[in-house]
């Protein structure tokens, strides 16, 4: 019987070892590349498909941006998905390429899935655990065999693969629609101020536009459709605002985030449109929201977002956490508008059907008594009953 390994394939440096290794040192037969497009650069996919066709055996490029967009990215807004202060991309990805990869491996009758992960990272947990679910062998090289990157770089060019890569340029990069992460060489050291090159996606703010530009956004059960009133698919309005929002320097975290397995790193990452949406559907909760729900909220999207972070995606728990989310997020309709400017972004307008404002009741034109105020507490009570009450008719 043909022994066959399915590869989760990127086209970077560890993955591509580790279509060789998978011959030489574990003894497929046949070498089964999948690249899963979930929004990366067109020319990465294209160089990725060329590499995977001359060294692989077979290979499979599945488009899943629409799903990756539908049941990945879109929960992550409504959960206003971050983790320690970042937005949550690399880890909302990795379940949906696992995926693919288990589903070919079982239409091809495989023994084994593969991931080209180090031992260090978040990543090889992710895959390990939808992998796991499969049943089949997982083989992963890069940790297994405990490669460093020097091996890599040479190992793949004794087998006629130069990737470009240096002691210069040693970063390792992670992108998908969503966002955009950078790491390793030199900013690998805390002290180390990230040089302006490592950016892709958003512009320095000192060369942005010096004219602030005013967007809006709408939603609809708290999911973004309209970009300046016009409607838009998620994968275009994300795209466009990816667009927007780099062109004003928006969406750019250095930060020191905690990994799974404990360990400490410096993460760098660039996320214009998650950025601009997220802060969007936070400021159209505030104004629909009781205090109540605000407060309950923010733990379970805590809880959502670490769990994410994780990959336990399967973990029923985050099931029950959708079920609260899908729910508070009837009410969260209405837009929101935004002023982008030279990496800043500010909220300067919301409004809603829902929303629990009353301007009369808060304003300072008007004189009110502790004892009016009082008796206003309950009347916004009673405000706030009678908008759910108003919603729940109307579905
Ligand atoms: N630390 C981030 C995470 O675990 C991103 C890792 C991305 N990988 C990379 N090689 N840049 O979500």
């Amino acid at each position: 019987m043909m022994k066959k390994v399915v590869l989760a394939y990127s086209g970077g440096l560890d993955t591509s070892v580790c279509i060789f290794l998978l011959k030489e040192r574990y003894d497929f037969d046949e070498v089964i590349s999948v690249i899963v497009d979930v929004g990366q650069p067109e020319e990465d996919i294209k160089t990725a498909k060329e590499r995977a066709e001359r060294f692989a055996d077979k290979v499979y490029c599945i488009d899943a941006r629409e799903e990756f967009v539908n049941d990945y990215i879109i929960p992550s807004i409504k959960a206003n998905g971050c983790y320690e202060g970042y937005v949550l991309g690399t880890a909302i990805a990795r379940p949906l390429i696992a995926k693919k990869v288990v589903d070919v491996a079982i239409k091809e009758n495989a023994l084994a899935v593969a991931h080209g992960c180090t031992g260090k990272g978040n990543d090889q947990l992710r895959f390990d655990f939808i992998f796991s679910l499969s049943g089949l062998e997982i083989i992963a090289p890069i940790r297994d065999l405990n490669l460093v990157r020097s091996w890599e770089i040479d190992y793949a060019r004794e087998k006629g693969l130069d990737l470009g890569i240096n002691a210069e340029k040693p970063w390792s990069i992670d992108e998908n629609l969503w966002s955009r992460s950078i790491e390793g060489g030199r900013l690998e050291d805390p002290w180390f101020t990230p040089p302006e090159e490592i950016y892709k996606w958003t512009n320095d703010p000192r060369n942005a536009p010096n004219d602030p530009e005013f967007i809006e956004i709408s939603f609809k059960d708290g999911i973004p459709v309209k970009l300046n009133n016009k409607e838009l698919d998620g994968l275009n309005l994300i795209r466009e605002l990816n667009r927007l929002g780099g062109l004003h320097g928006v969406g750019r975290t250095d930060i020191i985030e905690d990994r799974i397995l404990g360990l400490k790193a410096r993460e760098n990452y660039e996320h214009p449109a998650a950025t601009i949406l997220i802060s969007a559907h936070k400021a159209l909760e505030q104004i629909v929201l009781t205090k109540d729900e605000i407060f309950f909220k923010n733990m379970v999207d805590e809880r959502w977002s670490d769990l994410a972070y994780k990959g336990l995606i399967y973990e029923p728990l985050f099931d029950d956490l959708n079920a609260f989310i899908d729910k508070t997020q009837e009410r969260v309709c209405g837009d929101v508008r935004l002023k982008l400017f030279k990496g800043s972004l500010h909220i300067v307008g919301r409004r809603s059907p829902y929303q629990l404002y009353s301007e009369t009741n808060v304003s300072f034109d008007e004189k009110q008594s502790e004892k009016v105020i009082l008796s206003e507490y309950h009347g916004y009570q009673a405000k706030i009953f009678k908008n759910v009450v108003m919603h729940k008719k109307k579905t």
